[in-house]
């Protein structure tokens, strides 16, 4: 009866997996996918003023009491690379994402390179290369020097595009005989709009009554940064086409973050309004990466706001790029709103003439929780790419679930946002889509954009309150694990969850 009972309930088990797309393992991805985890260089290495580093924005930001916490000694990385890279191994991470600090490489933002800098960087890629991990290298991770934005004003200047072209030069040079996967810049897209327009990232500039800073410019200066966001990319990409690809055999890529956007009705109003606000928030750079300008509708909005490619400025842009860096997190609805203020009034959400809700205008516990919950938004957005740019490579670079950094290891919740991750995700491959890899964020724990270190990602605990930074695995951390390894099928189908997600 009761071996009965057993079989008897295996067979739906067994047959689903066989039939549909509802079960996944390592063994359904493609010929070539990489998976791994990642961070960021302010995020974990510590070591701020440590062999000649010296601070970027983000210290700035943060040391003036913007998050609750520096990332002066953050997880320790610098110190301990050798025993994650360890960890990494035993987890069966294939790719490593991770960043490297500008202000740590060439200190004073141009010029001279640091000899202890350069020694990390290449002790670090040379362990992952003798784990066979494969590193994948993002450049600017919002961390610009200080140094430049007190010269120039950084991003705000055109001066911008040549000091990130020499710095990309050092590390292609350096380093790309074993780096081939390279990222220009991480999130441009929120980096200009959180940095420039809410402020609410580093450089914390903006104007009233769009966010409260002792200077900026709301309405205009996102578009500015934007634009020598492209060009720095552009510029970075072709000298790395032009003088390394062909010895090398990398690709470059640039990431932006993308939300899953749906419409909060059926009007044809909140239809529009959303196809409208994914243009701005993604076409806003796939646009000119594409076809060498902005959408239309963007600059017939923003009008005089938005600045002029030259021919040649076009030319550089159209196919800068090999793959694209996609960070999803969320799904968010989109309102049709209001469009009777002049150009010259309006920020970026002005003129897109709608109300994003959800996570990115904190639309409450209610829809934080709807958007961070939403795996069919990770084909959503892949299908997007696929549908509307050419269904070019796509690497998604950051996926991950935030809890309370002092939550039980046993981060069952994080490891259903996974598991229906990647069924989302497997979706997407099966119906199409170039994405050749996927991250998660992060691997472990890390002083967070938001949140500092009360909000946690990782799928290793740190505990921050030890000198020696103690890393311990979480539940996650095994899961993700068992499903690298090939293990066999270990899919959580019950979906539910009664927790949570906190950012804000
Ligand atoms: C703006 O920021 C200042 C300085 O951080 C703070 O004292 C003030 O309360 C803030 N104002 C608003 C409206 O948030
Ligand atoms: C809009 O219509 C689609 C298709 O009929 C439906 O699946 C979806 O739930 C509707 N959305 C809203 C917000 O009513
Ligand atoms: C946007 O949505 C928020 C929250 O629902 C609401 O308070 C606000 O009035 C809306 N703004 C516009 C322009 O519709
Ligand atoms: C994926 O991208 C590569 C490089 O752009 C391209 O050659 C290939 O055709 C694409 N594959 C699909 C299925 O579109
Ligand atoms: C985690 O920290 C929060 C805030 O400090 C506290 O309220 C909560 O009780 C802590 N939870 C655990 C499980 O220690
Ligand atoms: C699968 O891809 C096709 C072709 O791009 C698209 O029309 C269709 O909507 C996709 N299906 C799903 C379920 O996303």
């Amino acid at each position: 009866m009761r071996l009965f009972l057993l079989l008897f309930l295996s067979i739906p088990a067994a047959s689903s997996a066989e039939s549909s797309s509802t079960s996944v393992s390592r063994v359904d991805f493609p010929k070539g996918f990489v998976f791994g985890s990642g961070t960021s260089a302010y995020q974990v290495e510590g070591a701020a003023s440590e062999d000649g580093r010296t601070p970027s924005i983000w210290d700035t930001f943060a040391h003036n009491g913007n998050v609750g916490g520096t990332g002066d000694v953050a997880s320790d990385g610098y110190h301990k690379y050798k025993e994650d890279v360890k960890l990494m191994k035993e987890t069966g991470l294939e790719g490593y994402r991770f960043s490297i600090s500008w202000s740590r490489l060439i200190p004073r933002g141009r010029g001279e390179v640091n000899s202890k800098g350069l020694e990390y960087y290449n002790n670090f890629i040379n362990e992952l290369i003798s784990h066979g991990i494969e590193p994948h290298v993002t450049l600017l991770h919002f961390d610009l020097p200080q140094v430049l934005e007190d010269e120039y004003g950084g991003w705000l200047n055109p001066r911008i595009v040549d000091d990130f072209t020499a710095y990309a030069d050092v590390c292609f040079r350096e380093f790309g005989d074993r780096v081939s996967h390279w990222t220009t810049i991480n999130e441009a897209n929120i980096f200009a709009l959180g940095g420039y327009g809410q402020g609410i990232l580093p450089p914390k500039r903006c104007s009233p009554p769009f966010g409260n800073c002792s200077s900026g410019n709301s309405i205009v200066e996102p578009y500015v940064v934007a634009h020598h966001f492209l060009l720095a990319h552009s510029s970075a990409a072709s000298l790395y086409k032009k003088n390394y690809q062909a010895k090398q055999q990398g690709s470059v890529g640039l990431n932006l973050l993308v939300f899953h956007m749906l419409p909060a009705t059926n009007s044809t109003a909140d239809i529009s309004s959303t196809k409208r606000a994914q243009i701005f928030f993604t076409g806003w750079f796939m646009e000119p990466l594409v076809h060498g300008d902005y959408p239309k509708i963007m600059r017939k909005a923003a009008g005089k706001k938005m600045p002029k490619f030259s021919s040649k400025q076009s030319k550089q842009l159209m196919n800068s790029f090999d793959f694209v860096g996609v960070n999803y997190y969320a799904t968010v609805n989109v309102v049709d709103g209001p469009n009777h203020v002049p150009a010259y009034q309006r920020d970026f959400m002005g003129d897109i003439c709608a109300n994003i809700t959800g996570l990115w205008m904190s639309g409450g516990r209610e829809s934080m929780e709807a958007g961070m919950n939403a795996p069919y938004g990770l084909k959503g957005v892949l299908e997007y790419f696929k549908q509307n740019y050419g269904n070019p490579p796509i690497y998604v670079q950051e996926n991950g679930y935030p809890m309370p950094s002092n939550a039980s290891l046993d981060d069952t919740p994080r490891v259903k946002h996974m598991s229906a991750h990647l069924e989302s995700l497997l979706d997407a491959v099966r119906n199409g889509s170039n994405t050749t890899g996927f991250f998660t964020w992060s691997f472990v724990d890390a002083f967070e954009l938001f949140g500092g270190y009360s909000s946690s990602y990782g799928l290793y605990r740190v505990d921050f309150g030890d000198k020696e930074r103690k890393r311990y695995p979480k539940h996650s951390a095994r899961w993700y694990s068992h499903f690298l390894k090939r293990r066999g099928n270990s899919i959580y189908t019950d979906k539910s969850s009664s927790y949570v997600p906190q950012i804000y």
